[in-house]
């Protein structure tokens, strides 16, 4: 059995956790003072060592990508964290900046330092001004504290920590398409090679890390690889935030190694709400394939939840009962990526408007029963086709759903209408517009 392993959720209760004050009670900033003592390459080593992998979706070792910036160039580096976080049913960053905005701050000062960075950026979503105000605060306790700015503590480094606030798209979370409205255009996904790491920010030598990634840094050098190395399963190292949200009775953020399964997730969170079981889940946002009950006992790392035939993606588990309907689910899902196409490829563009419209008709029993192999055709068309992963994870949830509820798509059609639903929906019968 498992257990949970807070880490940066260790003292969200508290009620200064977002202080400046309350992070150096409880340890803070102490990581950072050991990273700065030693060389930038060595902080690199480190943090290879440990096995951190992106938390972003792709699971790149953070290491890894940081080794990648050329050094003696020349040119300015940059450092970028990606807090758009827009992904139906991610949602572990922005409460991760609400409780714990220094552990960010932190990890971004080691980062910078370790890539030979003077400057830094944090790409806030729009929308979420609470977070963003919080994140303000603590960057300007750390220039006050000396953390930022010129000769930081006193170690001849000086980084600026730039917040940005962008304009709320679920594309601008896509690492190029960042970059590009970060540098003042519309964000749209670049053509790559050259990647980030060779012309990124202002075409210079930049990495981008998402929130928690950066976050789980400190740790490392606090408490040492090896503490680090010792959670989570051969491939996978560390801890997680795991986001539980659905039908669970209590729904949250659950920290816990790598490796954990949903059995062991529902058993922490009070299970299933009375009386229903579960139906589908995703293992990490709405871009990954579902999951049913089968899966209940997969290890929840990269590794374990590939072979199962998904992906860890940002650890969102939305979880549904049998009370859901799949199809309309799905449907919901859809309409997101199709109003969030950025419209730069014509496959994701058109593709996911097509989507919606035979989802639409499936949906209200309107449907032919050939409709499901034209889902399937233009999923085939979509994936590996599109410019971005925005096209490739819109199929995810279509050919999960009909991989696992082929029949229950059917009954749709048999029934006239959603079988889930009392009152006849003729609600969009001829409503293809
Ligand atoms: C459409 C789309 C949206 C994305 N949104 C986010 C996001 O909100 N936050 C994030 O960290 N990564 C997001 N990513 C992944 C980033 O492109 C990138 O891989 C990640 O920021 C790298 O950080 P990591 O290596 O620390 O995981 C998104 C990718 C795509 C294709
Ligand atoms: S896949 Fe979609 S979001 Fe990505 S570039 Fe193409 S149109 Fe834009």
């Amino acid at each position: 059995m498992t257990s949970l392993k807070p880490v940066l959720s260790k003292h969200w209760n508290e009620a200064d956790s977002f202080t400046i004050a309350g992070y150096q009670r409880n340890g803070g900033y102490e990581g950072m003072k050991k990273a700065l003592a030693m060389e930038p390459d060595a902080v690199i080593a480190s943090v290879k060592d440990s096995g951190l992998r992106g938390r972003g979706g792709a699971g790149f070792p953070t290491g890894m990508k940081w080794s990648f910036i050329p050094q003696g160039d020349g040119k300015p580096h940059y450092l970028v964290v990606n807090a758009d976080e827009s992904e139906p049913g991610t949602c572990k960053d922005m409460p991760l900046l609400l409780a714990n905005p220094h552990s960010l701050v932190e990890g971004m000062i080691i980062a910078s330092y370790a890539i030979r960075a003077n400057h830094a950026f944090v790409y806030i979503r729009g929308e979420v001004t609470h977070v963003i105000r919080r994140m303000q605060q603590a960057v300007a306790d750390a220039y006050a504290a000396g953390y930022l700015g010129k000769n930081i503590n006193g170690k001849g480094y000086d980084l600026d920590l730039i917040v940005h606030v962008g304009a709320g798209a679920y594309i601008c979370g896509e690492e190029t398409a960042l970059l590009d409205s970060l540098e003042g255009f519309r964000g749209q996904p670049r053509l790559r090679p050259p990647f980030p790491a060779i012309a990124g920010l202002y075409a210079c030598p930049t990495v981008v890390n998402n929130v928690e990634s950066i976050a789980s840094v400190p740790s490392i050098f606090t408490h040492g690889v090896e503490w680090f190395q010792s959670m989570g399963t051969e491939k996978s190292k560390g801890f997680t935030l795991y986001s539980l949200s659905g039908h669970v009775k209590r729904p949250g953020q659950y920290e816990a190694p790598l490796g954990i399964t949903l059995r062991e997730l529902l058993d922490m969170s009070g299970g299933m709400r009375e009386g229903h079981t579960i139906k589908f889940w995703t293992p990490g946002g709405s871009s990954t394939p579902i999951f049913t009950a089968e899966h209940l006992d997969v290890p929840l790392d990269y590794e374990g939840v590939g072979a199962a035939g998904s992906m860890l993606g940002t650890k969102a588990l939305q979880i549904f009962d049998e009370t859901t309907c799949v199809v309309r689910a799905v449907l919901r899902w859809t309409e997101f990526y199709k109003h969030e196409s950025c419209g730069k490829c014509t496959p994701c563009r058109e593709g996911t408007w097509w989507l919606v419209q035979i989802l639409k008709d499936l949906e209200n029993g309107v449907g032919k029963a050939e409709d499901l192999e034209k889902l399937l055709d233009l999923c085939d068309n979509i994936l590996g086709r599109s410019f971005c992963a925005l096209g490739d994870g819109a199929t995810s949830p279509i050919t999960s759903s009909i991989q696992y509820f082929r029949d229950e798509y059917l009954a749709h059609l048999s029934a006239g209408k959603c079988p889930f639903d009392p009152v006849a929906s003729t609600l969009f019968v001829g409503a293809r517009a």
